[in-house]
């Protein structure tokens, strides 16, 4: 299926975007509305038949527009020409949305399909390696065909650097096996934030945003990995993610926990992550498990089960029996706790009914959650109390 993106509509949205980054204001429909009435007007004025301008050709014709926070104007500065605004993180971040959101731009949409041969027994570990991969996970079943076979194979050696960071972005790396270390550059010195361990993948940033990598990415290990030439993702992943704001834009924005966040931190978040489908009891978290996502719940229920230990004793007694501890419905997210505490998780969790969950994982959490962790953190003391009222003993989760 082929979506056509009408002409104008990506400045159209962009330059309502930046309107509310300068603006912030507490309605965004209202503040829409507003916008848009204004448009139409002036275009109007302009005589109807006339070219709408649009983004930041935008003329409003005196005084900015009514809004209930406009905390920006202390400054005095005179908004009526609404001049791009000045070189700020919500400066540079619109730029990186727009991108992302116009895909048909790219002068590489026109390059020819990438095919690499692959044996039978290759095309088992690329299928392997790739099926739990989160930027795969919307792609339609063709697009997925295409990117296999776009996809190469490269062997690393121990202490190679596959990415370094600051360089332009030429492949999408996805792991068969290897450890990974990722090292950022933090006041000049270079910082371990994190690993991947045997799976996962990493080099979609880069690419997506047409930004210099923000990691290195060093092999600890003789490895193994699957590219993806950047015409070849740009193409087909960065194109489904005008397809995923689409979808999930409207749905993330009401997520409590995500309230925090801007409207473009909210859009990185869109684009990384996964959507996964489970049928009716089947699990999603195993108690003791090694933690690499976080889940939110779109739709059904999700049960919090753990063992309780205190019910080992006797020999007719069910040893080490599952105790529900409490329900996530849509909205509500869960499988923080082990990604914050960095312990094994700390009960299972089983779908009730059919459920579908954005996933975001473990790097991805780390980079664009951060500020969203005190909450989370806060949220563990609820999770004590209901332990203690439901088993009688505390539990230190933290
Ligand atoms: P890219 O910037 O293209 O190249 C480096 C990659 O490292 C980046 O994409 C991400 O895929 C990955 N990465 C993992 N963790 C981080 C992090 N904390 N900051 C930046 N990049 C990260
Ligand atoms: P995590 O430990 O990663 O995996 C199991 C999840 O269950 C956990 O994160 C929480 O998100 C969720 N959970 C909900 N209630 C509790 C609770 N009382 N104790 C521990 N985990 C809980």
């Amino acid at each position: 299926m082929s979506i056509e993106i009408p002409v104008g509509l990506t400045e159209l949205l962009q330059g309502y975007t930046v309107e509310v980054l300068r603006q912030r204001p507490a309605d965004l429909v209202e503040f829409a509305v507003q916008y848009f009435t204004r448009l139409r007007d002036t275009r109007s004025q302009d005589g109807g038949g006339a070219a709408v301008k649009l983004g930041k050709e935008v003329v409003f014709d005196g005084e900015p527009m009514q809004t209930e926070s406009n905390g920006d104007d202390e400054d005095g500065s005179d908004e009526s020409d609404f001049e791009p605004p000045p070189p700020s993180r919500y400066n540079r971040r619109v730029s990186v949305c727009a991108e992302a959101f116009n895909p048909d731009d790219d002068d590489e949409v026109e390059e020819p399909r990438v095919v690499h041969p692959k044996t039978d027994e290759q095309r088992c570990r690329l299928q392997d390696a790739c099926k739990d991969i989160l930027l795969f996970k919307t792609l339609e079943q063709e697009q997925f065909s295409e990117v296999l076979d776009a996809m190469f194979e490269l062997r690393v050696q121990p202490q190679e650097h596959v990415i370094d960071q600051g360089d332009d972005g030429d492949n999408f790396y996805v792991i068969e096996r290897g450890i990974y270390d990722i090292v950022v550059l933090i006041d000049g010195v270079g910082k371990c934030v994190g690993q991947y361990d045997n799976k996962g993948s990493f080099g979609e940033l880069a690419l997506m945003y047409n930004t210099p990598r923000a990691a290195t990415i060093i092999a600890t290990q003789e490895g193994a990995l699957w590219g993806l030439d950047r015409a070849t993702f740009r193409r087909l992943i960065v194109k489904n993610n005008a397809k995923k704001r689409r979808l999930y834009e409207q749905f993330v924005e009401s997520v409590p926990l995500l309230k925090s966040l801007e409207l473009s931190e909210r859009m990185k978040i869109v684009d990384v992550l996964g959507m996964k489908t489970f049928s009716d009891e089947e699990r999603i978290i195993m108690q003791g498990d090694r933690a690499d996502c976080f889940y939110i719940v779109e739709s059904g229920d999700v049960k919090i089960m753990m063992k309780s230990k205190t019910k080992m004793t006797k020999v007719n007694q069910e040893d080490n029996a599952e105790v529900e501890i409490t329900r996530c419905s849509r909205g509500q997210y869960f499988g923080e706790l082990a990604l914050v505490t960095n312990k094994p998780r700390a009960a299972s969790a089983y779908a009730v009914g059919e459920v579908k969950c954005l996933v975001i994982d473990i790097q991805a959490f780390e980079r664009l959650l951060g500020s969203c962790k005190e909450i989370m953190k806060r949220n563990i003391t609820h999770y004590e109390e209901q332990l203690v009222a439901l088993f009688g003993s505390s539990m230190d989760l933290k």
